[in-house]
C-alpha cells in the first residue's frame, strides 16, 4: 500500500543527490517572498529538482496556501453533462473521430437533478462541463444556468464547455455562470500546434481567455504536464502566463494516455513533477484556486491527498448520475467511474480529514476576487501552517 510521504514515491527521482543546493533553495524563498523569477530562472528551478528540495518548496506552499484558506478544501460538485465533441484532440479520448467513445447527452432535468443531489450533500458550487457539443446552442445552456441559478440561488455556478464567441460567454454570465474554467494547455504555439488539428490555435485560446476575463468571470486556465512535446522552457512560459494572466484558478494533472487517441501509446506525466508544479504555482499566484484534480488521483493512489500536501485547495468530485460516468473518458483508468455521488463526497472527506484538512461547502470563491456584497466570500479563518 502506498503512503503519503511526499519524499517517498514510486517516480524515478530527478538527481541522485538529496542535498540542497543553496542557489536554488534561495530561488525558492524569492518566490516565496513574492519575487517574480524569469524564464531562465524558473527553467533552473525545475531542472535542479531534487527531493530536498521539494521538500522545501511543498512546505513553503502549503504555508502560502494555509495563509489565505487554512485547511479547508473547497469541493465543487463536477457534472459532465455531454460527451459530444465536435473536436479533435490529438491527447483527449472525447475527440470527434474516436468512433469508440459511447456518447451520452444528459438533459436538463438529469442536469437539475444531479444538483439537487450534490446540494443535499452540501456542495454550493456546480461545474457544468462538457465536449463542445453543437447541441447545446448557447440558449440551452444559458437555459440551464438559468434553472440551475433558480433553484440553488446561493450555489455558484463554472462553466467548462470549450472555446466560444464573447457574445455567448456574455449571454451565460448574464444567465447567471460565474466562472469559467479554458486551459490553455499550453503557451507555446508549436507545442499547440502539436497536440490539436489545425483548424485550433493558441491565439484564439487566448482571446477566449481574454474575453472571459473581460467579462468578470472568476476564470481557470491551465495545462497538462508532461504532454509529448513538452519541455521545461515550455512549462517556464505557463507558469509566467500564470503569473502574468491572474486566474483565480489553474487545473494541471498529469497528461494520462487515452488508447484510442493518436497520443494513446505516449508516456503518461509523472506524479513528482505533477507536485512540484502544483507548489511553484502556489507560490507564483499564491491566492489562486488549485485543485487536486482527478488525473493525480488516477495516476496515484494517493495522488489528490499528495496535491493538497503540495499547496492545492480544491477537489471536483463527481456529480454525474453512475450510468454515465465510464463513458466521461478523456484518459484511460480514470478513478470514481463506479461510485455515487454520495460515495466520492464521503470518502473524500475521510480522506481529507486524515490528513488534516476538511472539505468545506461554501462557495468558495477566490480570495479578493471583486465581488458584489451578496457574494462576498468568507474571510480566511485559520492561519495555522502545517
Ligand atoms: N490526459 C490528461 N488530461 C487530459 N485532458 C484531456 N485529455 C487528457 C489526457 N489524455 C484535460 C485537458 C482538458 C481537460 C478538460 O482535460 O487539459 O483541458
Ligand atoms: Fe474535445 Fe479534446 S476533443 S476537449
Amino acid at each position: 500500500m502506498s503512503h503519503l510521504s511526499l519524499k517517498n514515491d514510486n517516480d524515478p527521482k530527478p538527481s541522485l543527490t538529496g542535498d540542497l543546493d543553496p542557489g536554488l533553495s534561495a530561488l525558492i524563498d524569492r518566490l516565496a517572498q513574492g519575487e517574480a523569477l524569469s524564464g531562465p530562472e524558473l527553467i533552473n528551478l525545475i531542472d535542479g529538482r531534487t527531493p530536498a528540495l521539494a521538500e522545501r518548496l511543498f512546505h513553503l506552499a502549503r504555508e502560502k496556501r494555509n495563509l489565505y484558506y487554512g485547511r479547508s478544501v473547497y469541493a465543487r460538485g463536477l457534472i459532465e453533462f455531454t460527451n459530444y465533441c465536435r473536436n479533435d484532440c490529438y491527447y483527449c479520448g472525447l475527440r470527434a473521430s474516436n468512433a469508440k467513445a459511447d456518447r451520452y447527452r444528459l438533459t436538463t432535468e438529469d442536469v437539475l437533478n444531479c444538483c439537487q443531489t450534490g446540494y443535499d450533500l452540501g456542495f454550493r458550487t456546480f461545474v457544468l462541463q462538457g465536449g463542445e457539443d453543437p447541441y447545446y446552442t448557447p440558449e440551452r445552456v444559458a437555459a440551464i444556468v438559468q434553472a440551475i441559478r433558480q433553484k440553488h440561488p446561493d450555489s455558484a455556478i463554472t462553466l467548462s464547455i470549450g472555446e466560444k464567441p464573447k457574445e455567448v460567454y456574455q449571454l451565460w454570465r448574464e444567465a447567471g455562470a460565474e466562472r469559467y474554467l479554458l486551459r490553455h494547455e499550453t503557451y507555446d504555439s508549436d507545442h499547440y500546434a502539436s497536440l490539436h488539428p489545425p483548424q485550433m490555435s493558441r491565439e484564439n485560446r487566448l482571446r477566449c481567455l481574454n474575453d472571459l476575463k473581460s467579462l468578470g468571470y472568476q476564470v481557470g486556465l491551465g495545462f497538462m504536464v508532461q504532454s509529448p512535446g513538452q519541455t521545461t522552457a515550455h512549462l517556464a512560459e505557463d507558469l509566467l502566463f500564470i503569473r502574468d494572466f491572474e486566474p483565480q484558478m489553474v487545473g494541471i494533472g498529469p497528461f494520462i494516455p487515452q488508447k484510442d487517441t493518436p497520443l494513446g501509446q505516449e508516456k503518461a506525466g509523472s506524479l513528482e513533477l505533477t507536485l512540484y508544479l502544483l507548489a511553484l504555482i502556489r507560490l507564483i499566484a499564491p491566492r489562486v484556486l488549485l485543485p487536486a484534480t482527478t488525473a493525480l488521483g488516477t495516476i496515484d493512489p494517493f495522488g489528490r491527498e499528495k496535491g493538497l500536501l503540495a499547496g492545492a485547495n480544491v477537489v471536483m468530485p463527481n456529480l454525474s448520475p453512475r450510468e454515465v460516468r465510464a463513458k466521461y473518458l478523456l484518459y484511460d483508468n480514470k478513478i470514481c467511474v463506479g461510485e455515487e455521488a454520495a460515495e466520492c463526497r464521503y470518502c473524500l472527506d475521510k480522506r481529507l480529514s486524515k490528513i488534516g484538512h476538511q472539505l468545506v461547502v461554501h462557495r468558495g470563491d477566490c480570495v479578493g476576487f471583486p465581488l458584489t456584497a451578496a457574494v462576498a466570500p468568507p474571510i480566511p479563518m485559520a492561519f495555522s501552517s502545517l
